[in-house]
């Protein structure tokens, strides 16, 4: 990717008009969920389609078709899309909505995610941004630039102490054994846990300093879920790698899974993937 195509995009202003317009053509879905829903199929990630994530994907592959970009979709609904005369300069990795079970039964904690990359790999996105889409809030970030929430740049919270953390941690998975095995030692020291139901979001209130760390240790968080988010807390300066401390290099796709410790700063991150290593050993 050179630097001069990306000069040439504002992805920020297009992220956001992207962003407003998955408002605009989600709105009349909502408070419609109880009706029954058309079968439309399973999505490229295996979970089933429904009208309003296909409206909100619409949403934003309209808008960045209004802009004429050229490029390649990697979506959690319809996999791999090309579009335009060079798709490959950009990558586009959505979750037009994150926390569909939460919309769906009215639970206020839901978002968008979009992420552009020059390469269908984590650590390529550029440009990101989540949206909750209940409260207005939106989160943003640019490589090399910082993170913001509404244009405010967020820092992550300074507690280096586990006992003073709220950690989120997804248990959502039938292994949840082998999961809970490996995170007893953290869950016994740690002050609060929680799990919200939108990772996306919940990795953007690690940017902000609204929780202190936020765990996925499944093997069954698709990359298109988090691959914004992943830009967000880097460039808010908390750290997020793999359960053994790696730098993340997942390759974006829906079917493409990830495992990840996200945590405010060093010294919090450090204990945490030590605790777990001292689990794993045991
Ligand atoms: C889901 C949410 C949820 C997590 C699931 C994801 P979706 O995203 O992030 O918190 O537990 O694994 O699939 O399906 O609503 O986009
Ligand atoms: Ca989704």
């Amino acid at each position: 990717m050179t630097s001069l195509k990306r000069k040439q995009i504002n992805w920020l202003e297009i992220l956001v008009q992207c962003k407003n317009n998955v408002r605009e053509q989600i709105t009349p879905f909502l408070g419609a969920q109880e009706q029954v829903q058309p079968e439309l199929g399973t999505g490229a990630g295996g979970d089933p389609i429904r009208r309003i994530d296909l409206a909100a994907e619409g949403a934003i592959v309209d808008t960045l078709e209004d802009h004429e970009i050229s490029f390649t979709l990697v979506s959690e609904e319809s996999g791999i899309m090309k579009t335009g005369l060079s798709p490959e300069d950009h990558f586009v990795t959505i979750d037009p909505i994150d926390g569909t079970t939460n919309l769906m039964r009215g639970i206020p904690f839901y978002a968008t995610s979009i992420a552009v990359s020059s390469a269908p790999i984590m650590n390529a996105v550029h440009a990101a941004l989540v949206a909750d889409l209940v409260r207005g809030i939106t989160y943003t970030a640019q490589e090399g630039k910082g993170a913001f929430r509404n244009n405010q740049k967020v820092t992550p919270s300074r507690t280096e102490s586990l006992e003073e953390a709220v950690v989120g941690v997804d248990l959502c998975t039938y292994k949840v054994q082998r999961v809970v095995s490996q995170l007893t030692g953290l869950i016994q020291q740690v002050k609060h846990i929680r799990h919200l139901g939108a990772n996306a979001l919940e990795l953007c209130y690690v940017a902000d300093g609204t929780t202190e760390a936020f765990l996925d240790i499944r093997g069954k968080l698709r990359t298109t879920d988090i691959a914004a988010a992943w830009l967000i807390v880097n460039e808010a300066g908390a750290k997020i790698t793999t359960p053994d401390g790696e730098s993340l290099k997942n390759r974006l796709g829906a079917k493409q899974k990830v495992s990840f410790i996200a945590a405010a700063n060093q010294e919090l991150h450090k204990n945490i993937v030590s605790l777990m290593k001292t689990e794993k050993e045991t």
